[in-house]
């Protein structure tokens, strides 16, 4: 891929997302300065892009402010602004309670608001005006993600000359389910403006093919498509519309060799010490967000001290908690269910000193996050619905030792690459409970051996061979 163009603020290689990766903070002496933005898309394409270089449009993550582009070393970034109105419509109303419910199985009940959809349309034409100013002539834009499932056909229509790629980073729903969204011609339509539309799994882009035979009545393949391989097709007038499957993932190598280093190892120690040296460390490392399965986790390990299949002496468990969208109904009443637990757990089977649970309601860095990951014997991750769930590849990415094992949800689009891990499904509370004990309990051989298959497969299949494949099936230039 070549750099931004010499002379001109255009660029041949562009990234358009909600946010930046940065966020804009004020502090409360009113400072501004710049944190790493939340969530799997931003840990997912930083690295894989600021090694190539190329400019990000994407809001600042603060209503109302207008910043200027800016040089972030070496990628640029296009800050688009949205006022506070916008970010209750657009962000945290038809992004977050209508299209992130429903598109993740209506584990909690969608939204259908208009004014919410008007400004999703408003927005997302703003996202494509700026994204038109940005890209060189012939450029290769990757949009990304639900909140910008518009832009794809405006771009279209703005820059004709553009080669357009548009990525889902959460699940593509079920067809009955998508059925429901009130405007969801308008939405296929959006999506069809690019030239390749991809997804974590083959069945969200079967989903979709479905869709825009019913719906738009456009003649779409029906084979089945495979991952990274045999996209389905379709015409869009003159142009071939390509739909695939490109599971993403981490910067693997990146991990493993952080979670490598004296300090980390010194700080996993530490971090055992702190906790009192228990036989088990369980960890669960999350976005604050009900699809995650938090509750459910918790009430496993609620039901199996209560039991006494565990010693509240023995087990610890710590759940690392990112705020998130604070401002949605939704997600005000799953921290409040949480909180409520975790004083509950702990209430009943903590000592002095020694909490069972261990809740941080924040983010940690990454060094730290490595010193978590090296020191929790079990990482338990059980969404009801993930399109991917990159937290259990850097779980086995850190785990260069060997050691560890991995509780995940069948529901995690991870769990059709690691087939190791002791598979659940969260809805079958006893099935996770048995999986919790199983895993604590593992004989080291088996988990070494386990371990090892899940680590052969996250440091072969890297968010840079994601990256890679994707955009070669879109045929953008320069990509090996
Ligand atoms: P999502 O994109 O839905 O948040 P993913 O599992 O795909 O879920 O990605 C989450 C990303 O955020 C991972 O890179 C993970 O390490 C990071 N993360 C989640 N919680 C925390 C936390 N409390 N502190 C630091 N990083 C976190
Ligand atoms: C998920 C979504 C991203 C989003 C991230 C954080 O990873 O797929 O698009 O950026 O969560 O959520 P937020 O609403 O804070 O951007």
């Amino acid at each position: 891929m070549s750099d931004q163009k010499e002379n001109s603020n255009q660029a041949d290689f562009v990234v358009v997302a909600n946010r930046l990766p940065v966020d804009l903070e004020r502090t409360a002496e009113g400072e501004r300065r710049w944190t790493a933005s939340p969530g799997g898309l931003v840990s997912a394409l930083e690295p894989f892009l600021r090694s190539r270089k190329g400019a990000w449009v994407g809001w600042p993550g603060v209503p109302d402010v207008d910043v200027d582009e800016f040089d972030d070393d070496g990628l640029v970034l296009h800050p688009v602004s949205l006022s506070a109105d916008e970010v209750r419509d657009y962000y945290e109303g038809f992004s977050n309670a209508t299209l992130w419910p429903l598109y993740h199985d209506v584990v909690e009940r969608p939204v259908f608001d208009r004014a919410w959809w008007n400004s999703y349309v408003k927005v997302n034409r703003r996202f494509a005006q700026a994204s038109a100013e940005v890209a060189a002539k012939g450029a290769t834009v990757w949009i990304q993600d639900y909140q910008l499932q518009l832009v794809p056909a405006m771009l279209r229509e703005l820059r004709p000359d553009l080669r357009i790629g548009f990525f889902l980073h959460i699940p593509f729903p079920p067809v009955e389910l998508f059925m429901q969204m009130p405007w969801r011609a308008a939405i296929i339509r959006g999506l069809t403006g690019a030239d390749l539309v991809g997804f974590h799994r083959p069945g969200g882009a079967q989903n979709f093919l479905w869709l825009c035979r019913q719906l738009i009545g456009l003649e779409s393949t029906r084979g089945a498509v495979g991952v990274r391989s045999r996209p389905g097709t379709m015409q869009v007038g003159d142009r071939t519309v390509r739909v695939g499957a490109f599971p993403i993932s981490i910067d693997a190598a990146g991990l493993d060799s952080l979670a490598r280093t004296k300090g980390v190892q010194e700080r996993a120690a530490q971090l055992r010490r702190d906790l009192g040296n228990p036989k088990t460390v369980l960890l669960g490392v999350d976005r604050l967000d009900y699809t995650k399965g938090i509750d459910l986790r918790l009430q496993a390990l609620h039901e199996l001290l209560h039991e006494g299949r565990l010693q509240p002496d023995d087990v610890t468990f710590v759940q690392l908690a990112t705020p998130s969208r604070e401002r949605v109904e939704h997600y005000q009443r799953m921290r409040g269910e949480i909180e409520q637990m975790v004083g509950r757990i702990n209430g009943e089977f903590s000592r002095v000193g020694h909490p069972v649970v261990h809740y941080l309601h924040q983010s940690v860095d990454r060094t730290e996050l490595a010193g978590f990951f090296s020191a929790a014997d079990v990482m338990v991750v059980t969404p009801l619905r993930d399109g991917m769930n990159l937290v259990c590849k850097e779980y086995v990415a850190a785990r260069h030792d060997l050691g560890g094992a991995l509780v995940l949800s069948e529901f995690a689009g991870a769990a059709a690459e690691l087939s190791s891990a002791f598979l659940v499904n969260p809805h079958d509370l006893d099935g996770v409970k048995d999986a919790l004990v199983a895993a604590i309990t593992l004989d080291p051989a088996e988990g070494r051996r386990r371990m090892r298959a899940m680590r052969r497969q996250v440091l072969t299949h890297d968010v840079d061979r994601w990256a890679r494949s994707f955009l070669q099936a879109l045929g953008a230039e320069g990509v090996d």
